[in-house]
């Protein structure tokens, strides 16, 4: 399984504090049958060459250290981009290394409140697409808004965004809501990734596994494995997204 949405870089945002915490969800993610993870932290203020090589280096660093330790994770990185509209510039997306996933220039983790859904979002859909690029939506059957109006996500599917349920959503982690929203997605045919969003190796690890369980009693083994693997590899080698 490939992992694209993690917080498992050490020492960069609001996932592991440690090298070691950070080495421990490799391990984690590797005893539940991951392969390959995107680090994806998130930005909110821009990016820098110093913030870039800074990442590199910690990718760079991890995947030297997982190899001495023999734990079979490789780490790629990426990023989670809040919805920015400086952000959002053809220019900067572009020329960044990282800001599309894996460097690939094709696909954005785009993240916005939990609370609201911005009303430029359609806009910046489209405008995206225009780039050549592929919005991927994370976890927004964590979204009030969503919860309770889920019928908008259709619009964006239309529109050629790729929607990211998280693992700990589906397995009720996250609340009744959350999981409700998620189920409805996964049975209207929404979902076309799953992903971990770890933070920690605790309370919010990466893991796929459980997710991938009741995806295939609902929906059956081959559409779960598609969200975590086929789906995750088309992001990863930043090819085009065929269902
Ligand atoms: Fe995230």
């Amino acid at each position: 399984m490939i992992d694209i949405h993690t917080h498992v870089l050490p020492m960069i945002d609001d996932g592991p504090t440690t090298v070691q915490e950070s080495l421990e969800m490799c391990r984690i993610a590797g005893n539940d049958g991951i392969k390959k993870i995107i680090a994806t932290p998130h930005i909110q203020n821009g990016i820098n060459d110093e913030y870039e090589s800074n990442v590199l280096k910690k990718i760079s660093m991890m995947n030297q250290l997982l190899k001495q330790e023999g734990v079979d994770i490789e780490l790629f990185p990426g990023a989670e981009v809040y919805l920015n509209e400086r952000l959002l510039n053809e220019e900067i997306l572009k020329q960044s290394k990282l800001l599309t996933l894996n460097g690939g220039k094709k696909y954005l983790l785009l993240e916005f409140s939990f609370q609201w859904i911005p009303p430029e979002t359609e806009k910046v859909i489209f405008e995206l697409k225009t780039m050549g690029l592929t919005p991927i939506l994370p976890h927004l059957e964590r979204n009030i808004t969503i919860q309770s109006n889920p019928g908008m996500l259709v619009r964006f599917v239309e529109m050629g965004a790729i929607l990211q349920v998280t693992a700990q959503s589906i397995a009720g982690d996250f609340g009744t809501a959350s999981r409700k929203c998620a189920l409805w997605m996964l049975k209207k045919n929404l979902v076309h990734i799953i992903a971990s969003d770890a933070h920690s190796p605790s309370r919010r690890p990466p893991l796929l596994s459980r997710a991938v369980r009741i995806v295939s009693d609902l929906l059956g083994k081959e559409v779960a494995g598609k969200m975590v693997s086929e789906h995750p590899k088309m992001i990863l080698e930043g090819t085009p997204f065929i269902m």
